[in-house]
Formats: C-alpha cells, structure tokens, sequence
C-alpha cells in the first residue's frame, strides 16, 4: 500500500510536531532509528548527540532533503539556515544559490536539486513537498471560499487577545461545512494520496470521517491554543511559516548548534523500515506516521522480529493517523494509554494518535 504513494518528495516541512520525539530521545545513545520524512523531524534527534543514526526511508528524494538541511547546518549561519531552508522570506541580501554552493553535496543530489532550482532561490525548500502543496491549496481555497481575514487571527500578541477576536474571524459551522466540501476524505484520496489515503473508508479505523477529525481538532486549536505558535496552521491558512513563535523543533538556535557540533556516525537506508528493524538494536526508535499505511498480517508481530538484545527502557515511538493497524504488544515491551493521549493533545498538528511502546 505503501510504495505508490510514498515516490518523489512529498513532504519538505514537517506535518509532526517534532518536540515529542525529541523530548523522549535520550542523551548520547548508541544508536537512534528514524524515519526520515522531510528530514526536519529527524535533525533534532542529531542534538541528542548518539553515537549513531539510522535514517530510513523509501523515498530517495526524502533523504536527499535530510542531506541538504544536515549540510546548510554544517556549513551557514544560524540566520543563513532559516532564511536557505524558507523560514526567513530575506535576509541581508544572501542569495540561496551562492548559498547552496556551500554545501558539500554528492553530484547526484546537486543534480536533483537543480531541477527545482528556481522554485527554491525563491523560497527555499520547505514549501517543496506534494503534501505542503496540497494543503497550501485546501488554505487557499478556505480563505477564498468563506472571505475569511484568519491573518489577524494569527497575528495576535497573545491567547487572550486571540481570544476576543475568535468570534469575529472564526465560525465553526463554516469550517465544518468547508472540511465537509473541500477536506475530505474523497479529496484526499483522489487528488494527493492517489487511493492510499489511511483515512478513506476501507482502511480507517477510527469511527468518525476525516472531515470531522480535522474540524475538530483544528477547531479546537483556534479555540484553546495561541495560533501564533502554530507553524502547522500557518502553513496550511497563511501559506507560510510567518511568525517566528511558531517555527518547528529544527529551527530552534540550541538544538541547531548542538547539531553543528555534533560527530554523530549517519547511515542511509532506502529500504521498507520492517525489515531494517529486525537487522540491528538501537536505543530510541522514532517511526513516525508509517503504520497508518500498512497491512495489519505486516505489523501484527512485529515486535517479535526485533532483535533480542534491545537495551531495557528503550522507547519507540509510533504515529497513526485515523488507520492504527493492530499489532500485538507482548511483555518485555508495553505501553500506557493516558501518556498516549497526552502526546496526542501535545502535537501542534494534532493529526496523530501515539504508541509510545517502551521495553520494560
Ligand atoms: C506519512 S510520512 C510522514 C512524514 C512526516 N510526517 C514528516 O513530517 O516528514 C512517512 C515517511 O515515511 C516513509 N515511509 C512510509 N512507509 C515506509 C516504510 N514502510 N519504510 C520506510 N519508509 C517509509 C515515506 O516515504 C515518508 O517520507
């Protein structure tokens, strides 16, 4: 299910909020898993400073992305990495070109990346991705749709003064008319996921549709959370990352100098991440939101196949989103539901359901 769709670069950002992962990830480990995504989610775990990280995926084109944002770490400036990457619109006249011959890259990944070159001198390389597009459009659509001003929503100086404009620029019964419309599952299958969409009807496992997990949850982020902080929203609503308070885990100027200093060993993999798993132990497992596209007979005994020397209170982490296939979690390894939640509530997306399995 999960080889048609996950082809090319389809997420340049980051749809998870990485201060989970990188909160749980322990100190100077031997080895760290993780699935690579963007890429953005995986260079926190580099300020933890393993020994090694095995970063696995089945796209080439997203660990290309790893490389390049680990590189413009190494190489520029703080302000030179947000503003390379998109996070900053300009910065002091650089130009990302001069930048990006900076960068010591492999003339395969030069070469990739030159095929998106104008796109990213424009404006960087965060906005890239199949997934960011999609639902930069959905935004888009929304704001046309409906004539909302959500802007002044988001450029508030705090919740309270949020507060006394919700009523003005934020209508539920809109939204939830609009994710109805425009945010569903059939849009979702047909025009991004091409049929592997994890919450169309024959694969979802939670009850309610697509359209109702989102207006609801994005409801309640407009209602109890500062927005200004949320990159999640913004990206999707405004169409970029706008205000520094809100930008993700990587941009973080302590983690990024931590992750400039860091020696960590890293190694590729391009493979599916069930049969890297059972090749060699590691301290921390960060798998991302990878099951929610797979077969139940593929992850039911899972944990079985790891290795057996797996160090005591090594933790894994597992996201799902609307499809969490069943997989048996046998004792040495267990998990506790309230933390579960309390992850879910914590994630800025708050797309995602947590397994956060733990070998006693
Ligand atoms: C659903 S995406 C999540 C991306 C992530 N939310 C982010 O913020 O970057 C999961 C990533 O895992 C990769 N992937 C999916 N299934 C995989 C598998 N079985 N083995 C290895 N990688 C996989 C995909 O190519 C994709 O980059």
């Amino acid at each position: 299910m999960s080889n048609d769709y996950f082809q090319g670069l389809n997420y340049s950002l980051a749809n998870e909020d990485t201060w989970i992962e990188y909160k749980l990830a322990p100190e100077n480990a031997d080895s760290i898993f993780a699935v690579c995504g963007s890429g953005s989610r995986v260079i926190p775990l580099l300020a933890r400073n393993p020994k090694e990280l095995h970063i696995v995926d089945l796209s080439e084109a997203q660990l290309k992305l790893f490389r390049l944002r680990h590189e413009s770490i190494k190489k520029l400036s703080y302000r030179e990495y947000l503003f390379f990457l998109g996070y900053l619109k300009e910065e002091n006249q650089l130009n990302r070109r001069e930048l990006f011959k900076r960068l010591t890259l492999s003339s395969e990944d030069i070469t990739y990346w030159d095929h998106f070159k104008s796109l990213w001198e424009a404006q960087g390389f965060i906005y890239l991705g199949k997934w960011e597009n999609h639902f930069m459009m959905l935004g888009r659509i929304y704001q046309r749709l409906t004539c909302s001003q959500l802007f002044s929503l988001f450029d508030t100086k705090d919740y309270s003064h949020q507060k006394s404009l919700l009523n003005h620029f934020w209508i539920t019964p809109l939204f939830q008319l609009y994710t109805k419309i425009v945010m569903n599952e059939w849009v979702a299958n047909r025009l991004l996921y091409k049929g592997s969409f994890a919450g169309s009807k024959d694969k979802k496992t939670m009850k309610i549709t697509a359209a109702e997990y989102v207006s609801g949850e994005f409801d309640d982020l407009f209602k109890t959370t500062w927005v200004k902080s949320n990159y999640f929203l913004q990206l999707i609503f405004l169409n970029s990352v706008m205000f520094k308070e809100a930008f993700p885990a990587e941009c973080d100027e302590g983690l990024f100098y931590k992750v400039k200093n860091s020696s960590t060993q890293i190694h590729f993999h391009q493979k599916n991440l069930l049969e890297l798993l059972k090749e060699r132990p590691h301290d921390f497992y960060s798998l991302s939101d990878t099951f929610s596209y797979m077969k139940d007979e593929d992850v039911a005994e899972f944990l079985e196949a790891l290795p057996k020397d797996i160090k005591k209170s090594s933790l894994m982490v597992i996201r799902t989103f609307m499809r969490k296939p069943s997989f048996k979690i046998s004792s040495p390894w267990e998990t506790k539901t309230e933390l579960n939640e309390r992850y879910a509530k914590e994630d800025c997306t708050r797309m995602y359901e947590f397994s956060v399995l733990k070998k006693a």
